[in-house]
């Protein structure tokens, strides 16, 4: 087992802060001036957080786009070290295609990310509570400012509600990988019941990886190890529409004299999800929320082969098994672990915006999920599951559907719940996330920092 350098690791890849550190700000830059934006990364690349690191007050993370390296000095050729959506960025014709960004979600749409608003840096703050949130947000925003070499694109903002749930209602941050090498086992066990140990390199470069490879490191000819212990940061900006999705349940489960009970709609939330509302999965519990009403269940010792072949608990193309389909991929459980495990994400994600007062009454405010993923390889792991999984209208043999929360919508999308004796479908699925902003962004370690600042 490969033992991690984590002094040489960005903190936020070995730890969410989501416990200590609840309130979130991401910095959007442009870099104006290189001579004086590396004057200002000398000392900020001083002052990130670690993986060894443990800050209770706040924590500082920062991430570059491929235009960063440009503006930087990077030559074309240094470029083709990174891995190709990396170079591409988010926004091309066919990465638009293929992670479904058509519609509303179309980068045109997009407040920044997109050509008109093209970000270089993303500065990641974490802090204990909204005063130290504000007082280092404003230091960073001075140094940026001052640094007459970078401008403030955007300011986002993200918390977590008390208990952890997504807009939707939902209790997120559940299924999540254990990283080789970081002794967090014990941790999850504990705390889900439950660990999938993945190797490093998926989520580390410079570490073996699932397919007992290392990923090529990005390089340039004077920085020969610039891609050592850093990772790719992937960054959605997606909008929920929360009372079009609980209004969409209701409609749905009316019955003949046109009453739709609560109970009803918080089951077909569920079959969407694949989880009840507490987090308890819908395979072992697949009649009713163990832990209703307020209670937290983050049960993740189950798979689907053995017990939820064909769908009766949680659904084919509900989010968390396409996401994450376990043993449920191929006819043999082992191959299928193995394959999915070569597709696995860290989400790093936190909600923005005001919970709703009343689910079923639009407000007009928006509210989302800053959706952040860290991978070493971005077409295997995070765009694979987009593409191939989430968007994939045949995906486990089905018809016509994607994933009902983050899937493209085709003509006429239904949403099948698999039964016995008959299967019900529901139909126009309408959309209920839309993508706002978004980039690829390149994580590096602390050395390559101090040299990049250098
Ligand atoms: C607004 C958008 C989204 C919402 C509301 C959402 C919500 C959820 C919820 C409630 C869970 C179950 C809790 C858990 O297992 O942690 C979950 C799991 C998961 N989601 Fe999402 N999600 C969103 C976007 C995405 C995207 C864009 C991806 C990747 C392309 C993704 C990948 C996953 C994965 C991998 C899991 C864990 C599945 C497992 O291990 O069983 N999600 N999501």
């Amino acid at each position: 087992m490969a033992t991690l350098e984590d002094s040489d690791i960005q903190g936020f890849v070995l730890s969410s802060y989501a416990g200590k550190q609840p309130c979130a700000n991401y910095l959007l830059l442009k870099i104006t001036d290189a001579a004086s934006c590396r004057r200002w990364l000398a000392p900020i690349a001083g002052s990130i957080t670690t993986g060894k690191d443990r800050k209770i007050d706040f924590s500082l993370n920062i991430a570059f786009t491929a235009s960063a390296f440009t503006a930087l000095g990077f030559t074309a050729d240094d470029l083709q070290s990174f891995s190709v959506p990396f170079q591409d960025g988010m926004c091309t014709p066919v990465r638009q295609q293929l992670l479904g960004d058509s519609g509303k979600s179309a980068p045109a749409n997009w407040s920044w990310g997109n050509s008109g608003k093209q970000v270089d840096i993303l500065l990641l703050l974490f802090a204990k509570d909204e005063e130290e949130l504000a007082r280092q947000s404003e230091i960073l925003q001075t140094g940026v400012r001052t640094s007459g070499g970078l401008e403030l694109i955007k300011l986002l903002s993200a918390g977590r509600d008390v208990n952890s749930k997504e807009h939707f209602g939902f209790l997120d941050g559940i299924g999540q990988p254990v990283i080789e090498g970081t002794g967090r086992e014990t941790r999850q066990l504990g705390r889900t019941g439950h660990a999938t140990v993945i190797k490093a390199g998926e989520f580390i470069l410079g570490y073996e990886n699932e397919m007992q490879t290392i990923d090529p490191l990005p390089a340039t000819p004077k920085m020969p190890d610039f891609g050592r212990n850093g990772t790719y940061l992937v960054f959605r900006q997606l909008e929920q529409d929360v009372s079009r999705f609980w209004n969409y349940l209701q409609e749905t489960t009316r019955d003949a004299s046109g009453i739709s009970l609560l109970a009803d709609q918080e089951k077909l939330g569920a079959k969407i999800v694949g989880r009840w509302s507490s987090g308890a999965p819908l395979t072992l519990n697949p009649h009713a929320d163990p832990a209703a009403p307020d209670g937290v269940d983050q049960h993740n010792n189950f798979s689907y082969a053995g017990k939820d072949p064909d769908g009766f608990g949680c659904p084919i193309g509900a989010h968390v098994r396409r996401t994450n389909p376990r043993d449920s991929l191929f006819d043999n459980p082992a191959v299928s672990l193995k394959t999915v495990n070569r597709h696995r994400i860290i989400r790093r994600g936190r909600s923005y915006g005001h919970k709703i007062a009343d689910v079923h009454v639009d407000d007009k405010k928006e509210r989302g999920l800053h959706f952040i993923c860290l991978n070493s390889n971005i077409e295997r792991q995070f765009e694979f599951i987009q593409q191939n999984w989430a968007n994939n209208p045949a995906f486990g043999a089905l018809n016509n559907e994607t994933d009902p929360l983050i899937g493209q919508r085709n003509d006429g999308n239904v949403f099948s719940i698999q039964a016995c004796p008959a299967r019900a479908r529901i139909h126009d699925l309408p959309e209920f996330v839309t993508t706002k902003g978004g980039a690829y962004f390149f994580m590096p370690g602390i050395n390559a920092l101090k040299q990049l600042a250098g």
